[in-house]
């Protein structure tokens, strides 16, 4: 029987193979009333976010709380919550947390038959990359991002015969299709790492410009940058850190390096989100200020021992937000909707991710 049920960013592709939901059967919804019993069972985990999420508004969180913690069990499913989920996700449902790359890697060792991604449709796809023989569901296939929709796998290919035997170096903020068209993956941990693995005193670096410039900042090798920029980060300003420095001087300014090199360079440290969580829960400073989407700080500070002050000038990551409680619940009663990529074309884009690993 052939059944169109897969998407690969949002085209629907035919598979052949069934359906999650046939392969795992469709639950009934559970009962998602605010009981004595829901509000006893979720006491432990409201206390993890009481600093966060008002009392009044907790009897709307905690009957989906419940019911999504119970379901994972029934199902065998994962939660993967990266750093920028609401902390009702990130703090009460998720069963690992971190940054893009952490998440993929860490899914692959699990024992799951089910992953559901709580981050945007990439990292499901870079999931699915690392665990082909799971069943990877993301519960908003529409949860994009602007780096990752900046370019296409033709674009590489574009690129290659500009540049000819140009090594081409992608963020893993980008689709399958892309990664499959490049020689190594990286994050924004180790892409200076990358550029210099390569051997080569030219690079393509795709698709964030600012990341680019990060990177070229700091090695000889000359980046040949594509146009692409994260929405979110982009909208910092030096002028907007500067008056945080300039109102305490002692004040640890902490930027992702999706920023601008301008606002960079005004910050004490830049790295991927999972650094700056290190950053902040080792060193401890008395006041930060947190450059990037707003949940990350909201979930740091949940998890703090009250030691730091946070500061937020905080910008909304909406693909992030299109991941909510009911459809993480809808996710795992119904299945959907699941990650499934072209296999000739996995093996390629895999590729790319596992140059990247191999090279720690
Ligand atoms: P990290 O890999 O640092 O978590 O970044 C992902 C992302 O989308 C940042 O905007
Ligand atoms: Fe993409 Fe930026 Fe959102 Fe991260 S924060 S998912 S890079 S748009």
């Amino acid at each position: 029987m052939l059944i169109q049920s897969a998407t690969i960013g949002q085209a629907p592709i035919s598979t052949g193979l069934l359906t999650a939901a046939e392969r795992f059967g469709v639950l009934p919804m559970p009962n998602l009333a605010w009981t004595p019993e829901v509000e006893r069972e979720t006491a432990h985990l409201y206390e993890r976010v009481k600093s966060v999420i008002p009392s009044v508004e907790w009897p709307f969180h905690a009957p989906y709380v419940k019911a999504i913690n119970d379901l994972k069990k029934e199902r065998n499913a994962v939660i993967l919550a990266h750093n920028y989920q609401t902390p009702e996700i990130y703090n009460c449902v998720a069963d690992v947390v971190g940054d893009s790359l952490q998440l993929a890697k860490l899914a692959a060792s699990s024992t799951a038959d089910i992953l559901i991604q709580g981050g945007v449709h990439f990292m499901a796809e870079t999931s699915k990359l690392l665990s082909p023989e799971k069943t990877v569901l993301i519960p908003d296939s529409k949860a994009g991002c602007s780096l990752a929709e900046s370019i296409t796998g033709a674009d590489v290919r574009l690129l290659r015969q500009r540049y000819p035997g140009v090594p081409v170096v992608a963020y893993v903020n980008t689709s399958a299709e892309v990664k499959a068209e490049v020689d190594i993956c990286c994050t924004s941990s180790n892409a200076l790492q990358v550029v210099e693995s390569l051997g080569s005193d030219r690079v393509i670096f795709l698709p964030d410009q600012y990341l680019a410039k990060n990177v070229q900042a700091q090695t000889k090798v000359k980046i040949i940058a594509w146009h692409g920029a994260c929405e979110v980060h982009e909208r910092f300003t030096a002028a907007d850190l500067l008056r945080y420095r300039a109102d305490d001087p002692s004040v640890q300014i902490i930027a992702h390096p999706e920023c601008p090199p301008e606002v960079v360079a005004v910050a004490d440290f830049a790295g991927s989100t999972a650094a700056m969580i290190d950053f902040v829960k080792t060193k401890k400073p008395r006041r930060v200020v947190l450059v990037t989407e707003c949940s990350m700080a909201d979930n740091v500070a949940a998890e703090s021992d009250g030691t730091t002050e946070f500061l937020r000038p905080c910008n909304l990551c909406p693909h992030m937000k299109r991941i909510t409680l009911p459809k993480i619940l809808d996710s795992l009663v119904y299945l959907r909707e699941e990650v499934m990529i072209d296999p000739a074309l996995a093996v390629r884009a895999r590729a790319s991710v596992q140059r990247m690993i191999d090279l720690r």
